[in-house]
C-alpha cells in the first residue's frame, strides 16, 4: 500500500505555489457539458478528483485533453445520460452531472453518490430542487432516475440548508431552463461565484452569486468559453497551518487572500504573524502560539475542509482549546488517528475538547478521508522521529504536488509508491 514517510520536527521555510482550487474545478469541467463549442479551462489542478471528471466527460461524450494545468474539452458525440456506479463511486462530486444533463437532454440517470467517509451526505436537497423545476424523480436499482418531461423550468427554490454542491447543480441546471429560477439561502462560497463567473461568459444570465439569493434567467444556448479557475483556499489555509505547526516561515503565491479570511484571522489571534498583498499571504511563526476555539460554518464562516488541520494544530499549543462541526455529522474520524500521535483529545457530540501537549511522537496512522489525511501529515511534520501515513490515496484527490512542495520548503517526507521510494 502507498505510504507517506515522515520524519518530524523540520522548520517550515520558503515559497509555495497554491494550485488551482479543486472544488471550482469539478463543477467547471461539469458545466461544459452545457455547450457543444470547445472550452478551455486552465489553472486546473493535477488530482484524482480531476481526473475522475474527465474521464466522466469522456464518457459522456466528450473529448477532453489536459496538459499540464490546462484542459480542452472538445465535442465528440452524443451525451449518454447516465452515470455510471463506477464513476460516481469514486466521488461525490458526480452528482454535479446531473444539472447540466437534465438541462441538455431532460433525462439522468445517477448512480447513488459515495466520496468521503464523513458522514452520511444525503443529496435530498439537489433532488427537492429539481423538482421544482418540473423533474419526476425515483430510485430503482440504486440508480437515481431523473426525467424533466419537455423540458427544466425556472422556479423559486429555497434551500433548507445552503448546500455548496445543490446550489451549484441548480446553477447548471437553470442557465439553460425556460424562464427565472431564484435560488433562496444559497450557498455563497467563492467556488459558486467562479462558476456564476465562468457561465456568465458563457451567455448566461446569472446575478447574485456570492449573496444568499441567486437569480438566473434561463437562455437558450450557451457558448465555448475560455476560464481561469480561482486559487484553492483549502489548499493555502493547509499551508498556513504548517507554517504555524512546524514554527517555521511560508510564503504563498497565487492565493486571494480574501478568501482566507476566517483562516487568516484565527491564526493572527493565535499569534503568528501573517501578511496579505494582492495574489500573496506569508505566514511567520514568532513566538508561541495561544490556543483557539473555532467553530466551522458556511462561508464566510471557519471552513469544515480546514477542521482537521485545525484540530492538528491545537493539540500542541498550550492550554485548551475546542472545535466544534456544525456542517458535517462524523468529521472527526481523524481524532484517534491524532491520539496516537500522543494528543490530548476528547469527542464530545459536535465538540471535541483539546489539551495541548508539549509534544506529538512519530507513529503510524491512517487517512479515512481528505482533509483528515492533511491534518495527519501536519501532525506528523511537527512530531519527533518517524510517521508513516498510509491510504493516502485520499490524499491524491486533492493536494496537487503535496511531497513535492512540502520537499522544497524542508520537510523530509517521502511517498514510498507499492513499496517503491
Ligand atoms: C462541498 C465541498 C466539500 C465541503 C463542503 C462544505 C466540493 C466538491 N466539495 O461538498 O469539500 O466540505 O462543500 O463546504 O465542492 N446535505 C444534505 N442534503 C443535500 C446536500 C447536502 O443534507 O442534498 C448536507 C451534507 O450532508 C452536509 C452539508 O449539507 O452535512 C453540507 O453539504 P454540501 O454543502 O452540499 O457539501 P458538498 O457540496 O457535498
Amino acid at each position: 500500500m502507498d505510504k507517506i514517510v515522515i520524519n518530524g520536527g523540520k522548520k517550515l521555510k520558503g515559497e509555495v505555489k497554491v494550485s488551482g482550487s479543486k472544488n471550482s474545478a469539478l463543477p467547471i469541467l461539469f458545466a461544459t457539458l452545457l455547450t457543444d463549442e470547445p472550452c478551455a479551462i486552465e489553472n486546473v489542478p493535477s488530482l484524482a478528483d480531476v481526473n475522475t471528471t474527465l474521464a466522466f466527460l469522456n464518457f459522456i461524450g466528450k473529448r477532453t485533453v489536459k496538459s499540464g494545468s490546462k484542459v480542452k474539452i472538445l465535442a465528440s458525440g452524443k451525451y449518454k445520460h447516465i452515470a455510471p456506479y463506477d464513476l460516481v463511486r469514486r466521488m461525490r462530486a458526480s452528482v454535479l452531472v446531473m444539472g447540466p444533463l437534465l438541462a441538455r437532454l431532460n433525462k439522468v440517470d445517477v448512480s447513488l453518490p459515495g466520496g468521503c467517509a464523513i458522514g452520511a451526505r444525503p443529496i435530498d436537497i439537489h433532488l427537492e430542487a429539481f423538482k421544482k423545476m418540473g423533474v419526476k424523480i425515483k430510485v430503482e436499482g440504486g440508480y437515481v432516475k431523473t426525467a424533466a418531461g419537455k423540458g427544466l423550468k425556472g422556479n423559486k427554490i429555497e434551500f433548507r440548508f445552503p448546500s455548496v454542491g445543490a446550489t451549484e447543480n441548480i446553477l447548471l441546471a437553470a442557465a439553460l431552463a425556460k424562464g427565472k429560477t431564484e435560488i433562496v439561502n444559497a450557498a455563497r462560497e467563492p467556488e459558486i461565484v467562479d462558476l456564476a463567473d465562468m457561465l456568465n461568459k458563457m451567455g448566461a444570465k446569472i446575478s447574485g452569486a456570492g449573496s444568499k439569493t441567486i437569480v438566473i434567467e434561463g437562455v437558450e444556448k450557451l457558448r465555448g468559453v475560455k476560464h481561469s479557475v480561482i486559487p484553492d483556499r483549502i489548499e493555502a489555509a493547509t499551508y498556513l497551518i504548517a507554517a504555524a505547526i512546524t514554527k517555521g516561515k511560508i510564503l504563498l503565491k497565487n492565493v486571494c487572500p480574501e478568501h482566507l479570511k476566517a483562516v487568516i484571522d484565527k491564526l493572527k489571534k493565535c499569534g503568528m504573524e501573517i501578511k496579505e498583498t494582492g495574489k500573496t499571504v506569508s505566514a511567520k511563526w514568532v513566538n508561541d502560539l495561544k490556543p483557539r476555539n473555532i467553530s466551522t460554518e458556511v462561508y464566510p464562516g471557519f471552513p469544515t475542509d480546514v477542521q482537521a488541520q485545525w484540530m492538528a494544530l491545537m493539540c500542541l499549543l498550550k492550554g485548551k482549546s475546542c472545535v466544534k462541526e456544525n456542517v458535517f455529522e462524523n468529521r472527526f474520524l481523524h481524532v484517534a488517528e491524532l491520539q496516537r500521535f500522543g494528543a490530548d483529545l476528547t469527542i464530545d457530540g459536535k465538540f471535541v475538547n483539546i489539551k495541548g501537549v508539549e509534544q506529538l511522537s512519530g507513529a503510524p496512522v491512517m487517512v479515512s478521508d481528505l482533509r483528515a489525511g492533511a491534518a495527519l501529515v501536519l501532525a506528523g511534520l511537527a512530531a519527533k522521529g518517524r510517521s508513516t501515513v498510509s491510504r493516502i490515496y485520499h490524499l491524491d484527490r486533492g493536494y496537487e504536488l503535496l511531497e513535492r512542495k512540502l520537499k522544497k520548503i524542508g520537510a523530509d517526507i517521502k511517498i514510498v509508491r507499492n513499496g517503491i521510494k
